[in-house]
């Protein structure tokens, strides 16, 4: 899309998201330009946080389809649209609701905690959630001595285990572009970018994630580079996140670790869909009143925890 069209599309969404009492969500993975049109830019933990005390009616989320059911979660009788309906994590896709309940029956007692990165459905059967920028304040807040069920994330639930010693047993999920990424990926970058920090996202491989200077949320990075001594970085995660380090940084050099780091589904959402999607108030993202009042509790928990 040229810069031109760039700027009357977006011109056309900022007056239609104020006649419409809309606010615009978007995670740092969106595409640059639905980045600059939102009103909060965010990781999951914000853009939860955003959603839960926006007083807007509507709620664009550019995000992917968890992320918009939170919302609506947090915000009932708000309308939440998400531009893309296709947009979904197949990550949250590893683990659903019936197979979640097989393996509780097989640990009876556990606390389950989850990754928000799932469904509603899988929601209602946890104890707790958890985002990479609260995940270990979360594990840490659990009583001592009670075993622990984490889905779906076993990458993230490695990297928790790590930092907290607490021993969890972890379901086989992960993500496929953080997964992606290998330890050779990153000593390649490092030959080419020797003065650079590595800064990576503990959906990487544990191997990965042990070639790291610093693992965080995206969050986490953009704090972390704002407030660092160092000039140049490494990152490994999504691609997305150079658009807010550049802006927020623009005398540092930010240097994606391999350019398979892109997600297809974060890329779905286009700035023609937002503006759609602010016209006709569709795709819309509900969630049954009887699978929100059980799952809410799990978001309630982590967001008191944080
Ligand atoms: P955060 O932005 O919370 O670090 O999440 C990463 C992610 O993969 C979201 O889908
Ligand atoms: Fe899901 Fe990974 Fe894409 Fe995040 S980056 S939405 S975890 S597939």
């Amino acid at each position: 899309m040229d810069q031109k069209t760039i700027q009357e599309l977006s011109g056309k969404i900022l007056n239609l998201k104020k006649e419409r009492k809309a606010v615009i969500l978007a995670h740092f993975y969106q595409r640059p330009e639905v980045q600059d049109v939102a009103d909060f830019i965010g990781d999951s933990l914000g853009l939860s946080q955003q959603a839960a005390k926006t007083d807007a009616d509507v709620i664009i989320f550019c995000g992917v389809h968890f992320m918009a059911e939170s919302a609506s979660i947090l915000s009932p009788g708000k309308i939440v649209v998400l531009p893309d309906d296709n947009a979904g994590c197949p990550m949250a896709d590893m683990v659903d609701a019936v197979q979640l309940d097989r393996k509780k029956r097989e640990m009876p007692g556990a606390i389950v905690v989850c990754y928000v990165n799932t469904s509603a459905e899988v929601k209602a059967e946890c104890d707790i959630a958890c985002t990479s920028a609260n995940a270990v304040q979360v594990i840490t807040s659990l009583p001592a001595g009670k075993s622990i069920l984490f889905v779906p994330d076993k990458n993230l639930g490695d990297y928790i285990m790590s930092k907290t010693g607490r021993e969890m047993m972890l379901w086989d999920g992960y993500c496929y572009t953080h997964d992606r990424l290998t330890p050779d990926d990153i000593i390649e970058a490092k030959k080419v970018h020797p003065e650079a920090l590595v800064m990576v996202h503990p959906e990487c491989r544990p191997e990965v994630v042990a070639l790291a200077d610093m693992v965080s949320s995206t969050a986490g990075m953009l704090r972390f580079a704002r407030e660092s001594e160092a000039r140049e970085f490494i990152i490994g995660t999504e691609i997305g996140i150079l658009h807010p380090l550049r802006k927020q940084c623009p005398d540092k050099k930010f240097h994606i670790a391999s350019n398979k780091l892109v997600c297809p589904n974060m890329k779905k959402t286009t700035l023609d869909k937002v503006y759609r999607s602010l016209v006709n108030l569709e795709p819309r993202v509900t969630v049954s009143e009887e699978i929100r009042e059980r799952a809410i509790s799990c978001l309630k928990r982590m967001l008191e925890v944080t």
